[in-house]
């Protein structure tokens, strides 16, 4: 390799390397947190909460409450309301528990009541809702009128699988699991999967006879003494490794 050559490598790698140094130092400060909290005034974001940079929408955070050590993802859009800067009166329209976990590129998208519980973790890419347009009128253009609300609550433990879609109206039990891309209305019970558009139950678990149809798989218990953030941080690792 010519001198010139190894010079011209030499200053790639060193941008390269300058390049990434300073987005990490990037994504660290623009991390939204209770201490560091940028523009945003949520209604509450309790210890240990942190939003990855950069966010998505955010907006009407007045009206957004967040648990402590909930950790939201990058490109997570967050919003209470039609539009910034209206008065949507004094209770909380979007509840987040303690300790769920947001996957990146997922959507939250609230304006009457959306509570999701504590420890309820979603895979990438989750539409969350609880409005839909009006049709009725067959004269005006549908996003004219007037939208129609229902609340959305998620219990306690539950899983989103990637890409799934919770419509106005879903009140999804405790630890429920929602197979990827389905698309949830009406009420799951608790300890259930279900999946499909429109998602169905397709397994669920009685105290008394245990799952039904039974597990396919086995599972290994996560060992004992395994933190939140560990979990966490194994599973982004995981996701990094499986996306190269
Ligand atoms: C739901 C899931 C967890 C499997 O749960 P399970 O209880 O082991 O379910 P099974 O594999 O036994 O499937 C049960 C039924 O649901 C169906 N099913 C499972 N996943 C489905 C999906 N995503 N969409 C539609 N149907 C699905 C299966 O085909 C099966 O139907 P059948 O009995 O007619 O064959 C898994 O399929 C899934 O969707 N995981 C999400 C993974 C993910 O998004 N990870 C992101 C990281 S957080």
């Amino acid at each position: 390799m010519s001198i010139a050559r190894a010079l011209r490598a030499r200053g790639r790698r060193a941008a390269s390397r300058a390049l990434h140094r300073g987005w990490e130092a990037v994504r660290k400060a623009g991390a939204v947190t209770a201490e560091q909290p940028g523009l945003l005034h949520f209604g509450a974001l309790g210890p240990g909460a942190k939003f990855a940079f950069p966010t998505g929408t955010i907006f009407g955070e007045r009206w957004i409450r967040i648990g402590a050590e909930t950790g939201i993802g990058d490109h997570v859009s967050l919003s209470a309301g039609l539009a910034p800067g209206h008065d949507l009166g004094t209770r909380p329209i979007v509840t987040i528990g303690e300790r769920c976990t947001i996957g990146r590129g997922s959507h939250i998208v609230g304006h009457h009541s959306i509570v999701i519980g504590d420890d309820v973790w979603t895979g990438p890419y989750v539409y969350i809702t609880d409005q839909n347009h009006s049709y009725a009128d067959p004269d005006q253009p549908i996003g004219r009128q007037w939208p129609v609300n229902d609340t959305v609550e998620i219990g306690d433990g539950s899983w989103l699988g990637a890409g799934a879609i919770i419509l106005p109206g879903a009140r999804l039990g405790r630890n429920v699991v929602v197979a990827a891309g389905s698309v949830v209305r009406g009420v799951v019970p608790d300890h259930s999967v279900v999946a499909g558009v429109p998602a169905k139950v397709v397994r669920r678990y009685d105290p008394a006879t245990g799952w039904d149809p039974p597990l396919r798989n086995i599972p290994v218990g996560i060992p004992e003494g395994v933190t939140h953030e560990q979990l966490v941080a194994l599973i982004e690792q995981a996701e990094s490794r499986t996306s190269d």
